[in-house]
């Protein structure tokens, strides 16, 4: 591997692509195409650099070669690169998974991506099963901490397989894990001139894990007066999202639940095929995928949604702080929404190449 890359903000990037199974392998060359695009449209003065390098990790390879994540991989994807662009990960060969746990949570573990970003963005109003609700009313951004809670795989069982059976998880928060997030979606908020900051838990039921939750919100929201700041339980909050959207700019909450409440805010904007989200350490190399898995049950007919991939390209061009390209991405987005030229998931008849094509079209010359 060549020396080290420019980082974030710089006019030259270096983007591992791991496009992984089904139709992240289809996906993914759309938005390639799409920022190659965008960049190209730019007058020469302006143009940025980008290289795209390729790794074939995921099924074919661990069924293959019984490996997932190479040794190395993790170092030379931190020293290496700015940023991954991920398309899913998941086979029907694979019943266990494994090869997907190992390099998906691998890397969000290892390289530290303490930040799930979900943006939650309706681009046309017959998106969303709301109703009379428009592109004004739901729009809100979705921190979910990313490296803790009951996700980290700490737990056992004991008397196993016998009538007796006890199944333990823990919940893990650790006091700087919980400020960071918690901070950051403040910093988010200020940064981008939003009001309101929600921080959501269930601290009157884990009354140990949540309260830590708590002390820890209450105190950080001291140091941003000018952001509103309030705290809902997750059950309340799943309720409000879908009565009232508007209510919110900035969600943070723990692993388990911005996952959950982050699927709720995909389907208000559209659903899996359009909700794109970044994998984050701030100023160190982060990954950056479509929320969708492989869907085995549509892969190679070439009729995947490329729109969420194309949507996570846009978030992690605005992650290495080129804007205006990012921007041009989600207009073309919008503008193809405008005017239905979709897939079947979105009642078009349009297929995934045919939208990656319009896009690189629309955002410039190809
Ligand atoms: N981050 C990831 O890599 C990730 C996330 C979720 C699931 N998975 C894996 O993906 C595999 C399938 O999981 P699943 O079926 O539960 O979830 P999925 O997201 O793959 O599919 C759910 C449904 O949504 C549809 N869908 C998803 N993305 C679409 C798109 N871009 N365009 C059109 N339709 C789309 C599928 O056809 C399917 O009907 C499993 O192996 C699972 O573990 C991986």
């Amino acid at each position: 591997m060549s020396g080290k890359p420019l980082r974030a903000g710089g006019s030259a990037a270096r983007i591992a692509v791991i496009a992984g199974d089904g139709i992240g392998k289809e996906v993914t060359p759309e938005s390639i195409k799409a920022i190659r695009a965008v960049i190209d449209s730019k007058n020469q003065s302006a143009r940025r650099q980008i290289e795209f390098i390729e790794f074939d990790w995921g099924a074919d390879k661990f069924l293959r070669e019984g490996v997932t994540l190479p040794a190395g991989a993790v170092e030379m994807l931190a020293n290496d690169f700015d940023a991954i662009l991920f398309g899913a990960l998941g086979d029907p060969r694979v019943p266990s998974n494994q090869h997907a746990a190992d390099i998906l949570l691998g890397l969000r573990f290892k390289l530290d991506l303490f930040v799930n970003a979900r943006p939650v963005e309706l681009f046309h109003d017959r998106l969303t099963p709301l109703r009379d609700r428009s592109t004004n009313d739901v729009r809100f951004m979705v921190f979910r901490e990313n490296t803790e809670g009951l996700y980290v795989g700490v737990g056992g069982f004991f008397k196993k397989d016998t009538a007796d059976e006890i199944a333990v998880q823990e919940d893990v928060n650790s006091r700087k894990g919980v400020e960071r997030i918690i901070r950051h979606a403040f910093d988010y908020a200020r940064s981008n001139r939003l009001k309101r900051v929600c921080m959501s838990d269930k601290s009157n039921a884990m009354t140990f894990a949540h309260d830590l939750w708590q002390r820890v919100f209450k105190q950080v929201r001291q140091e941003y007066p000018e952001i509103e700041s309030r705290h809902l339980y997750i059950d309340t909050l799943a309720m409000e999202v879908v009565r009232d959207p508007r209510q919110f700019d900035v969600i943070v909450t723990c692993n388990l639940f911005g996952d959950i409440i982050s699927d709720l805010g995909a389907q208000l904007a559209g659903g899996l095929g359009l909700a794109p989200s970044g994998n984050i350490h701030p100023g160190r190399t982060s990954l950056f995928e479509p929320v969708h898995g492989s869907a085995p049950n549509i892969a190679g007919k070439g009729i995947a949604n490329p729109l969420g991939s194309i949507l996570t390209a846009g978030m992690m061009l605005d992650f290495l702080g080129w804007k205006s390209e990012s921007e041009s991405l989600r207009n073309a987005v919008r503008s193809t929404l405008q005017e239905n030229f979709v897939t079947p998931d979105l009642g078009g008849d349009k297929g995934t190449v045919e939208v990656g094509d319009w896009i690189a079209a629309r955002v410039g010359s190809r």
